[in-house]
């Protein structure tokens, strides 16, 4: 099966940057497109502080260098990569922009940035897996 538009959820943890790598791949091998994805985590209690306009940059400078890092990873593989940054809570935005951008294959980390912890797979990949329109590859460590 080839996979037309990959979409790679990251959020800048180590086990995000492998899912990265492993999706550029295998576009490489099949021809798709790839979109990187990180979602500002506005959700819960940060809704609130989102008000305060430094508070909001702050978060959006930490997810341009997050973004940093992936076209940085993709330049090394000499690839093509979109990048696109959203706000709000991660599993329904990566679920919402699947669908928006048509993706058919979402790969991303069996964990992030709060691992490593007892569960195998974090809860946004569980939810993302509960709810995806499309496959979601799962990359381990
Ligand atoms: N804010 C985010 N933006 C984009 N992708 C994310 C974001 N948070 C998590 N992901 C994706 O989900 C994968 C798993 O992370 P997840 O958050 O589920 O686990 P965790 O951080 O280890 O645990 P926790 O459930 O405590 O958050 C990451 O490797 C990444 O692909
Ligand atoms: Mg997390």
């Amino acid at each position: 099966m080839v996979y037309h538009h990959i979409l790679v959820p990251i959020d800048g943890s180590q086990h995000s940057l492998n899912a990265l790598e492993a999706g550029i791949k295998m576009a490489q091998e099949e021809g798709s497109i790839v979109t990187a994805l990180y979602v500002v985590p506005k959700a819960g209690q940060l809704v609130e502080i989102f008000a305060i306009k430094d508070v909001k940059d702050a978060f959006y400078q930490e997810g341009e260098s997050i973004l940093d890092k992936a076209r940085e990873i993709a330049k090394s593989m000499n690839f093509n990569l979109s990048v696109r940054i959203n706000e709000g809570t991660p599993y329904k935005i990566i679920i919402e922009t699947a669908q928006t951008l048509n993706c058919d294959l979402i790969v991303m980390g069996n964990q992030g940035r709060s691992g490593p912890s007892k569960l195998l797979i974090g809860s946004c990949t569980q939810r993302v897996l509960a709810g995806a329109p499309c496959p979601v590859l799962v990359v381990r460590e």
